[in-house]
């Protein structure tokens, strides 16, 4: 990055999105696929990793550890190999648990590897409470000794034992740290009740194209087989659902017409479905979506659930696309309980929405107008950027290091479909 901080971004919007762009590696596969390589002294290669600012932290975090990091310079591969042939410090301090929760990723391997690990809490953050408790229940059933003290995790264990673990509730990073700490484990572990997200999926197969005994990955249950060691592989990073989502809700909203290559529809179902009922035209190929939207959309009502169902992580966008939309739709929150700050941000771009707990009542209107607003997490600056581009006049969002984290070339694609949308200090 370097030089002045460019944090605000300014879009003139009012022009639908036309044109072709191609999806990067999935932030949310890539960062547990990096905690993966410490289970191994070997090399990892992996392909398909997103340039974001989460990947950057989390190779600082395993970096400190002692992970030797390198990035291929060939953009067109987005390589990077991992080797943590020495681990001189299992420990993630809080400065960088605190700027991303999936840190907490790192907790599983290093008990597998190490019989140690100290990891700060990831405490509180804009979209809810968040705790740990389902990763470290796991944990414990699988024999390892575990104290919070002074706001950080520590954890003991001089040998992981398999153990059958049900968890409370669907939590995504919570199955990822179970079954990687699984892996290396004596006997067999079972976790019932697990995501069924893909990047859970990708990251087993991650795990025995390292040598790990997994089956069920992608179902609600997961039954890993320990082995005494594994090895490198090389492995391509799954393509970002969240950020074709985002695009595609940005070209529905705006009243284009895109392309999106090196996709994975078949992750997409459920907002593939709802574009669909808001109007859209969208073909599939296995590897690409196209997206036409003429006339304007139609209010889609969601209600985010774990996979398959709607991702809550598409909740945002899909906010900014009923803003605009003809009719009313009502949006119910399940996962986080407070993930509607960027209502408060879309309405003063005009839009008309009613929160009442986690239901949120959208009446579309025929126009929004541009304003200055703020971007408070990763998704709902998506949602802000989706209004801003259908906006009338220019929209300037604030803080806009949250997009960084999550969207790969933000401008560059936006540009190539069209937008005009430019960086400001
Ligand atoms: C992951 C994703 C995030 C997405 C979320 C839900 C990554 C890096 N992040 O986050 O983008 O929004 O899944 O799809 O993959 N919970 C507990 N106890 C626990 C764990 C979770 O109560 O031990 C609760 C959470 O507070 C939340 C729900 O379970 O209400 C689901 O959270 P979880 O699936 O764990 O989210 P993350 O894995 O943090």
């Amino acid at each position: 990055m370097g030089g002045r901080k460019l944090n605000k971004l300014l879009i003139k919007g009012g022009r639908p999105l036309d044109g072709v762009v191609s999806v990067s590696g999935a932030k949310n596969a890539a960062l547990p696929i990096m905690c993966a390589s410490l289970l191994t002294a070997d090399h990892l290669a992996l392909t398909n990793v997103p340039r974001l600012m989460d990947v950057a932290t989390m190779a600082k975090l395993l970096a400190q550890m002692g992970v030797l990091l390198e990035r291929s310079e060939d953009c067109d591969e987005s390589g990077m190999t991992l080797r943590a042939e020495n681990l001189v410090d299992p420990t993630a301090p809080y400065d960088l648990v605190r700027t991303m929760r999936a840190s907490i990723l790192v907790l599983g391997p290093l008990i597998a590897r190490c019989g140690r690990a100290k990891v700060s809490l990831p405490g509180g953050c804009a979209i809810g409470q968040r705790p740990v408790d389902q990763h470290l229940k796991g944990l414990v059933a699988m024999g390892t000794n575990i104290s919070v003290e002074h706001g950080y995790i520590h954890a003991e264990t001089s040998r992981l034992h398999g153990a059958r673990i049900l968890m409370d509730l669907v939590t995504v990073t919570g199955t990822e740290n179970l079954m990687m700490a699984a892996t290396l484990a004596e006997g067999t572990t079972i976790l019932e009740n697990a995501a069924r997200e893909p990047e859970v999926l990708d990251l087993a197969n991650c795990l025995v194209a390292m040598g790990a005994k997994i089956e069920g990955a992608g179902t609600d249950l997961i039954r890993i087989n320990g082995v005494k060691k594994l090895n490198g592989a090389k492995y391509s990073v799954m393509p970002d659902r969240i950020e074709t989502g985002t695009y595609l809700a940005a070209a529905a909203a705006s009243r284009g017409r895109i392309r999106l290559t090196g996709a994975s529809p078949r992750t997409l179902d459920a907002t593939l479905q709802k574009l669909r009922e808001a109007g859209a035209k969208v073909e599939c190929t296995p590897d690409s979506i196209s997206l036409e939207m003429q006339g304007r959309p139609t209010a889609v009502g969601v209600r985010t659930a774990p996979y398959p169902g709607f991702a809550t992580d598409m909740q945002a966008q899909f906010m900014a696309l009923d803003a605009v939309a003809s009719g009313t739709s009502v949006i119910t929150e399940n996962i986080f309980e407070n993930r509607f700050m960027h209502a408060l941000e879309l309405q003063r771009l005009g839009a008309d929405i009613a929160i009442q707990g986690n239901t949120a009542v959208v009446r579309g209107v025929d126009k929004l107008q541009g304003a200055t607003v703020m971007a408070t997490d990763l998704r709902a600056s998506a949602s802000l950027v989706i209004a801003g581009l259908v906006a009338e006049g220019e929209t300037i969002i604030d803080r806009i290091y949250h997009l960084d984290r999550g969207y790969e070339s933000l401008e560059k694609k936006l540009s190539a479909l069209g937008a005009r949308v430019q960086r400001l200090a």
